[in-house]
């Protein structure tokens, strides 16, 4: 079964909230993301593995922890990922950067794969796929499809808000992936939009329609 982990932290709550409001502007939408990503962040990593280093303080040499493995990857579901990239990377500066970019054809009703980059050695590092919505599941399903194939194993998905119907689709195929996110809204609209969500994420964060 995936692990579903909602980040009640009241500061991701309220930013929460005022992402929600149709009135937030794209500049105030864009801030809080990134904000609200380095918190997402802080969650999604809480458990990293430490090992320890000899070091030397001004004082004496201590035995002190540090992050033990490869680098960690973010990989974002283009386009409206990157969003969460910014305030990531401000948390972990190190982490390697994937981009995934993944479309449906309408006729096959295939994933169909229009851009890939992924660091190598994948298999030896943990992966945290991002995209603020998990609303049907299938961009975020095709996208781990990918990753999976160049290797990944461990796998971690962060978003914003989660649909009961796309985490549904997410566990039949990807059960092994630990799901984190702000929030579980109430269902799907007849159009795959989140109720009652934040609108259209990659929209508001870069000032489209
Ligand atoms: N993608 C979005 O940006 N918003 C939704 O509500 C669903 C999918």
């Amino acid at each position: 079964m995936t692990s579903v982990t909602v980040i009640d932290h009241p500061l991701v709550q309220h930013k929460l909230t005022i992402m929600r409001k149709k009135e937030t502007s794209t500049a105030g939408f864009r801030r809080l993301l990134r904000e609200i990503s380095t918190l997402l962040c802080y969650e999604v990593t809480r458990d990293l593995e430490l090992t320890m280093e000899t070091i030397e303080t001004p004082m004496q040499q201590i035995q002190a922890p540090v992050l033990e493995g490869k680098k960690l990857v973010f990989a974002s579901i283009l386009r409206a990922g990157n969003g969460l990239l910014e305030g990531m990377l401000e948390l972990v500066p190190s982490a390697r950067v994937s981009h995934v970019g993944v479309y449906r054809d309408h006729e096959t009703l295939e994933a169909v794969e229009y851009y890939f980059k992924a660091p190598e050695n994948m298999a030896e590092r943990l992966v945290i796929v991002v995209d603020p919505m998990l609303a049907t599941g299938n961009s975020s399903i095709a996208a781990i499809d990918k990753l999976k194939e160049r290797g990944a194993v461990n796998l971690r998905f962060l978003c914003l808000l989660a649909a009961p119907e796309g985490i549904a689709n997410f566990h039949a195929v990807h059960p092994d992936v630990p799901i984190f996110t702000a929030s579980i809204d109430s269902h799907l609209n007849e159009k795959g939009y989140i109720m009652p969500g934040l609108g259209d994420a990659g929209d508001r964060m870069y000032g489209t329609k």
